[in-house]
């Protein structure tokens, strides 16, 4: 079995440039129209970025990684380009992924009125009759229809809450806010990609990319408004706009193994977002439960019986993978130890071995492939410009626990790269971690389309 899949997964060069090469073509067939390909290619109605001019305090929403983040952020303008942030973590209820609309953004809005509550006097007060704006970043495939409102296509990342998808998230969050008594406006939308981009570009002017690999995966760019032909006369200020591309719906040339389609078929999703299956962090140590399933059950690879937990879905997360694949000890005692909890296995050296073998063999893939999909990226943005990409300093801001947590994946993401643009040019691409940006990205985003500030 573990031959048959360093087969199936593996990732040399003619891999990588097939899937280099179709991401850039199914971005082209994206920008034509809505459904021309596999990637949504999403306008997000950014098309000027932060100035650095910003000011005042706004708040920020961020719904879809981990954990649901609410945020107050202070511009300081340029003079001062003081940054403040406030921070409130909170995880989101297991049973509001599969509840109603109304309950979800009910708790989205108690989080916030809790956070604005608990800052009480410290805000600054508001000028009369004026709002609180919020930058409400939303971190699934929205249709957007300005840059404050959209509409959600459809779940990922498994939430399945009924009645939301056809809806406009922002008239959702709105309704719940009223029914806190929260009185304050969003004005703007964003993807968490977009967010993370506008954050770093804040800081760095080279930043054209935005990657966020975590519980889920997905990449934004700032595309030319003449590479947009379905902008249909729309003029964009600055002549460009962030395009959030959902490349985690790519599925162009992955080598996949049964394992990816069985995790695939068992989801809430079954058909779609197979990219995002295959590298992102929700789903890698769920490839290897069931790789090492098959394994317990065909090559009694854990003795005679098979560990009774070692059949429950996603039972090993990716961070297990992780921890499995840092154990540098003689006779990998962490792996025993993490086997052991989590799925009841007692394991031999041998069979640690094997455990950690598979473990690299689907990390490397999934990096691998993240780096391709960059590639991909990169190129399509290189064909248009003729060497204003690769010639140059472009970074790449990336975020996501998966990228920041795991050092192995970060190095097959570079290898990656590398191998595809050779050692000189790759060392024009910047890939650099900008960890929980997007909260200051949405907030100058919030400022950029505020209704007050001029
Ligand atoms: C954060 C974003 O910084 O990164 C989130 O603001 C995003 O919206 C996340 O989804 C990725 O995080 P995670 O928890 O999925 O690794
Ligand atoms: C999922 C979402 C996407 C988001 C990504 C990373 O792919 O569909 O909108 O950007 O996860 O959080």
């Amino acid at each position: 079995i573990l031959t048959h899949l360093r087969e199936r997964c593996a990732t040399p060069l003619p891999v990588l440039r097939r899937v280099a090469d179709a991401m850039a073509a199914e971005m082209r067939a994206g920008l034509v129209s809505d459904g021309a390909g596999d990637l949504p290619m999403i306008l997000s109605y950014v098309d000027s970025l932060p100035s650095g001019d910003e000011k005042g305090a706004f708040y920020a929403l961020d719904l879809g990684g981990t954990n649901f983040r609410v945020l107050k952020v202070q511009l300081g303008g340029r003079d001062g380009r003081v940054v403040e942030t406030e921070l409130q973590y909170a995880q989101i209820p297991q049973e509001l992924m599969f509840g109603t609309t109304e309950e979800l953004f009910d708790f989205i809005a108690s989080e916030l009125a809790r956070f604005v509550s608990k800052e009480g006097g410290r805000s600054l007060h508001l000028p009369q009759g004026k709002k609180w704006e919020l930058g409400f970043t939303f971190s699934f495939p929205v249709k957007q229809t300005s840059v404050d409102s959209g509409i959600l296509i459809k779940w990922t990342k498994g939430f399945s809450v009924s009645g939301t998808a056809g809806r406009d998230v922002v008239a959702c969050l709105n309704e719940a806010m009223e029914r806190q008594g929260l009185d304050m406006r969003v004005s703007a939308l964003v993807n968490d990609t977009v967010a993370t981009l506008a954050g770093a570009h804040y800081y760095d002017e080279d930043v054209m990319v935005a990657v966020i690999l975590g519980t889920g995966t997905n990449a934004c760019y700032i595309e030319r408004a003449d590479a947009i032909p379905k902008l249909q006369g729309l003029k964009p200020r600055s002549g460009k706009m962030i395009i959030n591309t959902e490349w985690g719906a790519f599925s162009g040339g992955l080598p996949l193994t049964e394992f990816d389609k069985d995790v695939d078929s068992a989801s809430v999703n079954p058909g779609e977002q197979i990219f995002e299956k295959t590298i992102s962090g929700m789903y890698l140590g769920e490839i290897v439960r069931r790789i090492l399933l098959k394994m317990a059950k065909d090559n009694a690879l854990f003795g005679d019986s098979v560990p009774q937990k070692l059949s429950t879905p996603f039972i090993l997360g990716t961070p297990c993978l992780c921890a499995m694949q840092q154990d540098d000890t003689d006779d990998l005692t962490a792996v025993g130890a993490i086997l052991s909890d989590t799925t009841g296995a007692q394991s031999s050296l041998k069979e640690r071995e094997v455990v950690v073998e598979v473990c690299d063999t689907i990390v490397r893939r999934a990096g691998r492939l993240a780096g391709a999909g960059i590639v991909g990226i990169l190129q399509k943005m290189e064909e248009d410009s003729h060497g204003l990409v690769l010639g140059r300093r472009t970074v790449v801001a990336m975020d996501g626990g998966l990228y920041e947590h795991y050092p192995q994946y970060r190095r097959y993401i570079q290898d990656a790269v590398t191998e595809l643009l050779g050692q000189k040019t790759s060392e024009n691409i910047v890939i650099d971690h900008n960890k929980d940006g997007s909260g200051i990205g949405a907030a100058l985003l919030a400022a950029a389309n505020s209704k007050y500030v001029g």
